[in-house]
């Protein structure tokens, strides 16, 4: 691969765990970039849906993939999170809508799509480390297949009842909603359409230092993440 000015730094896991939180403080700290590459899946389900395709055609969704100007870049000057661009355009509240949550995992489970997106991911990622000072990417298979060969990997985890805390919390602090049994209901359908996926399932890569953060706060996660990049570890094995 060519040769690099920062380091890749790789992150998978379950949904709903804080790779994106805690993504982006390692990233902040460290002057990098960071992107969430569950974004680009639901940017072109949302994509797909306005445009009435029937996101089982792997064909046509693909055709689609395909004919966007696809760009990642952060929303304010200077901004460290990338965020997708389609057809200059920022996707950003579009892919919170709750009909593309429901079925980015069909885009997702699409094995030309996934090779499109891998191979952006791939260069996004040479290209960041090589001219920017870096780059955190998260999402579900990027230690194993979009960089099997990262600098650093981590698998970040948490029990499914925490998750689902976490995030009944959140929407209660916003103000919103929450049922807990629902929010547990659907993390553990993500969590099985994600280790179910016949290409690129979510999966724990053997050199990946895997941190459950169950009984920690994210800062806690990003703290300890920062120590072993700082002590030049490359993974291997459980944080601690
Ligand atoms: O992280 P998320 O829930 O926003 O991801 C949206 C969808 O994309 C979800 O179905 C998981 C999938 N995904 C994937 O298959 N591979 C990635 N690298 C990132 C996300």
């Amino acid at each position: 691969m060519t040769r690099r000015k920062g380091l890749v730094i790789a992150m998978d896991g379950p949904a709903g765990v804080g790779k994106s939180t805690v993504g982006g403080l390692v990233a902040k700290s460290l002057g990098y970039k960071f992107i969430n590459t569950g974004e680009m899946y639901r940017a072109l389900t949302w994509k797909a849906l306005e445009r009435g395709l029937d996101l089982n055609d792997h064909d046509g969704v693909l055709g689609l993939a395909k004919s966007l100007s696809w760009e990642f870049k952060p929303v304010e000057e200077g901004g460290s999170t990338l965020k997708t661009h389609l057809d200059g355009d920022v996707i950003t509240a579009q892919i919170r809508e709750e009909r593309v949550s429901v079925n980015s995992s069909l885009v997702a489970g699409n094995p030309g799509v996934r090779k499109f997106l891998s191979k952006l991911q791939r260069e996004l990622g040479v290209e960041q480390a090589r001219e920017a000072g870096g780059i955190v990417m998260e999402g579900r298979d990027i230690t194993t297949n979009v960089f099997p060969d990262a600098d650093v990997k981590i698998y970040l985890d948490a029990s499914p009842e925490e998750r689902a805390d976490r995030r009944y919390r959140q929407l209660k602090a916003a103000g919103q909603e929450a049922d807990r049994g629902a929010i547990l209901a659907a993390i553990l359908k993500r969590d099985l359409n994600d280790l179910k996926r016949e290409i690129n399932p979510l999966k724990q890569a053997p050199d990946a230092f895997v941190i459950d953060s169950t009984k920690l706060t994210l800062r806690q996660v990003a703290d300890g993440i920062l120590r072993r990049i700082r002590r030049g570890a490359k993974g291997e094995g459980r944080a601690r």
